[in-house]
């Protein structure tokens, strides 16, 4: 049996375990926002065919499903990958799951979904041209791929490349090196072990989907609401920066 590819994004991740998940599914930022925004930016799903590559714990993968889309759920973790099936069980949704590292989609047939999601994950996997070829393999021609990044200009958490630095409504982003470093080694916010960071600027992105033959059909970056404002300061705070990227991209042969 063909294995999994490994690469430094994908060791990374198999050694955080269930830490994620608890991440995933408390975390403010991610359900309050990152994820309710991402939902709405991809419209009306029902009948359409998804990848979620990356999926995590598969949080997206669920609502997509319960919204009328056809889900396939892709992530280099195996115990990601087996909670995921987990919960799409308990809750009785159909979802296909496969370990793979986003480069080397084995098995899953070409030309075949209408939208392929990575959300908050081009920034994580190792190897961005191949996981773009592979999404541009799998989607169908004018099928869409939608992707989250933590934005390249404003978000770092490195205190040698793009920081932070105040409190409050008042914090400011302190950007020292915005092509330095690549990559780092950190826990994730309020996570204990640590995985690979990796910096990628704007161009990086922007030439790498050209270069997949990607059409950039939108760039949004959001803002909060003034209901997810008042949430908390920290949520207030992204009226002011944005601190995720979120592209819609287009396969047009
Ligand atoms: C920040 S998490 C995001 C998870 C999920 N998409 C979400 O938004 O909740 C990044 C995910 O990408 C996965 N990942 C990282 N590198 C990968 C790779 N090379 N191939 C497949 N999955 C990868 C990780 O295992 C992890 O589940």
């Amino acid at each position: 049996m063909k294995e999994m590819k490994q690469d430094s994004s994908t060791i990374a991740w198999n050694a955080m375990g269930d830490e994620w998940f608890r991440l995933a599914q408390t975390g403010e930022s991610r359900n309050y926002f990152i994820m309710p925004n991402m939902l709405r930016y991809m419209g009306d799903v029902c009948g359409k065919k998804i990848l979620d590559l990356g999926c995590g714990e598969g949080g997206y993968s669920r609502e997509l499903a319960k919204r009328g889309a056809r889900l396939v759920s892709v992530d280099c973790s195996k115990r990601a990958i087996e909670y995921a099936g987990e919960l799409a069980q308990k809750e009785n949704l159909q979802i296909e799951h496969f370990v793979r590292n986003s480069n080397d989609l084995y098995g899953i047939a070409s030309d075949q979904f209408d939208i392929v999601l990575c959300s908050m994950m081009l920034m994580d996997c190792e190897d961005l041209a191949g996981t773009l070829r592979e999404a541009v393999r799998v989607l169908k021609p004018q099928g869409k791929l939608y992707a989250s990044v933590l934005h390249p200009c404003f978000d770092g958490n490195h205190e040698a490349g793009i920081g932070r630095q105040g409190t409050g409504l008042d914090r400011q982003v302190v950007v020292m090196n915005y092509f330095e470093p690549k990559e780092w080694e950190a826990p994730l916010w309020g996570g204990s072990i640590p995985v690979v960071w990796r910096h990628r600027t704007l161009e990086d992105y922007v030439k790498a989907f050209l270069k997949a033959g990607l059409t950039i059909v939108d760039l949004n970056e959001p803002r909060a609401s003034d209901e997810q404002a008042r949430i908390s300061v920290a949520l207030a705070w992204l009226q002011k920066i944005p601190l995720y990227l979120y592209w819609e991209l287009r396969k047009d042969q």
